[in-house]
């Protein structure tokens, strides 16, 4: 087999452009880490962040380790492993090392065997790669951070975005009241979803459309912070992906706020998995590039209107 791959890779900050496709040498799995055939990878509102200088590489304190090969959403099969858990021909998905450097933009990557579990059958390859990212995050912020109970009601933002897209389904699986907001082209997409109400944010303020909810899934500009606090309830819960929450903001409109940042589990993307094998949880692709044109699916992703997901069929 061949020691080197096809791989889009970033050598500095920049737009688009930026990315490269190039052939680099085929990773190598350390102990504890499977040696994954990627067949589709997923593009996340963090990768183009991170290409721009504005993401995930500011944890790094001005030393990022390029060149890079970014992207965190992988689909693929196991082709080598150095764990007892996984063996070659094992078909699995997982959110790959966030936040350090993903490797998803290539033929291959390595992956720590404990972040990924077996990926769900009833999908393609493409469709999974969809999934870990947005999905963790949804679970983190709803379940661990929040949570959220049966029975009780969510606001969920962007809800025909890719978080919002999995929340909203994720959280009526689980047996919550669930109202999103989108504009109204995504209307009928998002009562597809099956949220209990649909919000048109661009008919006016919300705040008075939506009666108090449990938590409001903060996944747009802070900006809109203030007016969604309006709708949550004593003591209830704002969780936002988007920005910080300070606790002097949450004691201030007399709730709990915070923001998380998605961490790989693998357990989790087990638990979501058996959602969508029972076919509770559906994907929606709104493109599919090839990796030559991974410049492309960072120009869709980054126009800030996908409805579902964009993912890199590293075949096509
Ligand atoms: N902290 C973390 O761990 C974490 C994890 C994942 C994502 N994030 C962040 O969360 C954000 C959302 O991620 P994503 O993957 O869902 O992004 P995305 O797929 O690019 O979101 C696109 C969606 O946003 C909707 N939208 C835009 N403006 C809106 C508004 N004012 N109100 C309601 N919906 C609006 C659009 O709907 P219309 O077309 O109808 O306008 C579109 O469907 C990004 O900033 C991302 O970086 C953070």
């Amino acid at each position: 087999m061949s020691d080197t791959m096809r791989a889009v890779t970033l050598h500095d900050f920049g737009n688009a452009d930026a990315l490269k496709l190039e052939t680099v040498p085929k990773p190598v799995p350390r102990d504890g880490e499977v040696l994954v055939r990627i067949r589709a990878a997923g593009i996340n509102p963090i990768d183009f962040k991170t290409r721009d200088g504005v993401g995930i590489n500011r944890r790094w304190d001005g030393e990022f380790p390029f060149p890079v090969i970014l992207g965190w959403d992988i689909s693929g099969e196991v082709v080598e492993s150095r764990s007892p858990d996984y063996t070659p021909g094992d078909e699995i998905y997982t959110m790959a090392r966030f936040p350090l450097i993903g490797g998803a933009y290539a033929e291959f990557a390595t992956v720590p065997a404990e972040q990924i579990a077996p990926k769900p059958a009833s999908i393609s390859h493409a469709e999974a790669a969809a999934v870990p990212l947005a999905a963790l995050t949804s679970w983190q912020a709803m379940f661990d951070t929040a949570g959220l109970q049966a029975g009780q009601r969510v606001l969920v933002h962007a809800a025909a975005g890719g978080v919002g897209h999995l929340a909203v389904q994720i959280a009526k699986a689980k047996g919550a009241w669930v109202a999103g907001t989108a504009s109204a082209r995504n209307e009928d997409f998002v009562r597809g979803l099956g949220v209990d109400q649909f919000v048109d944010y661009g008919a006016g303020d919300f705040t008075g459309a939506v009666d108090p909810v449990d938590m409001v899934f903060h996944t747009i500009d802070a900006e809109f912070r203030p007016k969604s606090w309006q709708v949550v309830k004593p003591g209830g819960w704002l969780v936002s992906i988007t920005g910080p929450v300070t606790p002097d903001e949450a004691k201030s409109h007399n709730g709990k706020g915070t923001m998380i940042l998605v961490t790989p589990n693998a357990a989790q993307l087990r638990d979501i998995g058996q959602l969508i094998d029972d076919g509770k949880v559906k994907i929606t692709l709104d493109g599919v590039y090839p990796l030559d044109k991974t410049a492309d699916a960072h120009r869709h992703v980054e126009g800030g209107h996908t409805r579902g997901k964009v993912v890199i069929d590293i075949d096509g």
